[in-house]
C-alpha cells in the first residue's frame, strides 16, 4: 500500500462527523491514473441517514469523473480492525476488481490486507443485470 493513500485516509478521518457513535472513520480509494480520493464518515441525527467512510470516498472518485477502484484504504481512529461493512463491499465492488486490495488500517499503520473476493464472494454486479435480458 502506498503511504499516501493511508495519509488520505487519515486526513478524512480527522474531519469525520461522528458525534453519535464517536467512532470516526476514513477511507481512501486509489483510482487508475494514481489519483487519490477521500472521505469520512457523515452521522445524521436520523441515524439511517448516516454515511460511511467508503461510501464518502467512491462518491470522491465518481465526482472527479472516475470509475476505477485499483486499492482501498480504510482507517479507524479507534485502531480496532474495521473491514468494511457489507454495503460498502458491494459500493466498492461497483468500481472493483475481485483481485482489488482492501486495506485496513489503525492510526500507526496497516493491521490487514484483504482482497475485495474474499469480502464479497458471489457478488451481485452488471452482468447478472445483463444475463437476465
Ligand atoms: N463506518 C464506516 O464509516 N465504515 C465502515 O466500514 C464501518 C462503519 C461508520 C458508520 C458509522 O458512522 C460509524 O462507523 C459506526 O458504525
Amino acid at each position: 500500500m502506498q503511504n499516501e493513500l493511508l495519509t488520505a485516509a487519515l486526513a478524512a478521518m480527522k474531519n469525520a462527523h461522528a458525534p453519535y457513535s464517536n467512532f470516526k472513520v476514513g477511507a481512501a480509494v486509489l483510482d487508475a491514473d494514481g489519483n487519490i480520493h477521500s472521505g469520512c464518515n457523515v452521522e445524521n441525527a436520523a441515524y439511517p441517514e448516516g454515511l460511511c467512510a467508503e461510501a464518502a470516498a467512491i462518491a470522491a472518485l465518481v465526482t472527479a469523473g472516475k470509475k476505477e477502484i485499483m486499492q482501498v484504504c480504510i482507517v479507524g481512529e479507534s485502531g480496532k480492525n474495521i473491514p468494511p461493512c457489507g454495503g460498502c463491499r458491494q459500493k466498492i465492488n461497483e468500481f472493483a476488481t475481485p483481485e482489488t486490495p482492501i486495506f485496513v488500517c489503525g492510526p500507526e499503520g496497516l493491521l490487514q490486507k484483504f482482497l475485495l473476493k474474499d469480502l464479497l464472494p458471489y457478488s451481485f454486479d452488471r452482468k447478472h443485470l445483463e444475463e437476465a435480458e
